[in-house]
């Protein structure tokens, strides 16, 4: 893992983008997986900028949804779904079926995690995934104690993250589970980037980096990965 410090935010979100539009550049059939959440929004925009200004053909790239809450319908503004068209897919002129997302309505969890499995393995792996780091120091919605062989499931979600998670939701909602791509294909991830910006961040990243490297805390796993960069 290779730590980048940057001084601004703006700068950490070029940085970002510029990673995932070289991911793009030196493999045009990429297979990207996707934060949604605050951090990664004026990356998604920035990326998008790059795309226009250079013409990137992005036609033949796949995009993975990373999460979502289980429950929460696609039109609601909070949902992962939502999230996704409005910063990314939709701007970047992404097609539907260069793109495969949790269904957070589903009647049976486990087809669909075994469906997303599916896709993973049958595309190759993923070659850039960018997550964020939630204040628990989850990846995804893995939680704290998520197994670090899980792959796609369906995990209850700790109060910390349903708390936290209100500030995406116009309005009050229940949000109990989430549905996520498990720390095994995190850590497969050919490139994996992990954003964390702001105060409110540094202690969950101190302990991240200095704490033992442990289940018990998902951002720590990244220390064990060799192709991460923690920005
Ligand atoms: C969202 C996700 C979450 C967030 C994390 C940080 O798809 O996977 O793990 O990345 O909770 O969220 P923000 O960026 O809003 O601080």
């Amino acid at each position: 893992m290779e730590l980048k410090i940057f001084n601004s935010y703006s700068s950490l979100s070029a940085a970002a983008a510029a990673m995932m539009i070289d991911c793009i550049k030196n493999n045009p059939d990429a297979v990207l997986c996707l934060a949604t959440g605050d951090t990664p929004k004026l990356t998604y925009q920035l990326a998008i900028e790059t795309i226009r200004k250079e013409n990137i053909d992005i036609s033949h790239c796949f995009f993975i949804g990373l999460d979502e809450w289980i429950g929460i319908p696609p039109e609601n503004s909070g949902s992962c779904h939502y999230y996704l068209n409005q910063y990314f897919f939709t701007p970047a002129g992404i097609m539907p079926e260069q793109i495969h997302l949790f269904d957070a309505l589903t009647k049976d969890e486990t087809e669909e995690c075994n469906n997303m499995n599916r896709i993973i393995s049958t595309k190759g792996g993923i070659d850039f995934m960018l997550v964020g780091v939630g204040m628990n120091g989850h990846i995804g919605l893995n939680e704290p104690g998520a197994s670090i062989n899980a792959l796609a499931h369906v995990a209850p979600l700790e109060e910390m993250t349903k708390t936290t998670g209100m500030k995406y939701f116009d309005e009050p909602v229940l949000i109990e589970k989430g549905i996520t791509i498990g720390l095994k294909q995190v850590m497969e991830a050919r490139t994996l980037v992990m954003m964390a910006n702001g105060k409110k961040k540094s202690a969950i990243i101190k302990q991240s980096l200095e704490n033992e490297i442990s289940t018990g805390l998902p951002a720590s796993l990244i220390r064990r990965h060799s192709n991460a960069f923690l920005m």
